[in-house]
């Protein structure tokens, strides 16, 4: 067996727009606003990626962007108003972390303002970015926020 060949699930292959782009527990931080946050961006993300899925009108596809560009930002600035009162360290390098997703997010914007088609490769490159940020970022952060908390 190819070393690919392990991580194709042919189950991904067929699953729907929306099911990809699903909130998992183990990106659960245990701080309410934040998770509450976190689900609110994979929600808005799902709608996303039906309406791409569907055919949406462009019109609608923009919209779904702006909502997204415009939660993404609303996190970023919640969780970095939290690092910085809580005077955690890793708050700079985090805080570059969000600009990169942000910005991920703005270039989608500038293509389709360019006429460019948003395909679901768009969202899902979204989606791991979110992923990865929350299991490597979010958690650690949301861990030393929580030691805080228990003093
Ligand atoms: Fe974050
Ligand atoms: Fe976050």
């Amino acid at each position: 067996m190819l070393w690919y060949s392990w991580c194709v699930n042919p189950a991904a292959v067929t699953r729907s727009a929306r099911s990809f782009v699903r909130w998992r527990r183990q990106f659960e931080t245990g701080l309410e606003p934040i998770d509450q946050q976190h689900r609110e961006l994979f929600e808005t993300l799902g709608q996303l990626a039906g309406a791409i899925e569907t055919g949406a009108p462009r019109d609608q596809l923009d919209e779904g962007l702006a909502s997204l560009a415009q939660h993404l930002i609303k996190h970023c600035q919640t969780e970095e108003t939290l690092m910085k009162e809580a005077g955690f360290s890793g708050r700079i390098v985090h805080a570059n972390q969000h600009q990169d997703l942000v910005l991920g997010v703005r270039d989608l914007q500038y293509r389709r303002a360019k006429g460019q088609k948003l395909g679901l490769e768009a969202v899902e490159l979204v989606r791991e970015g979110l992923d990865h940020h929350i299991c490597e970022s979010d958690l650690a952060m949301a861990g030393y926020l929580k030691t805080l908390r228990a003093v």
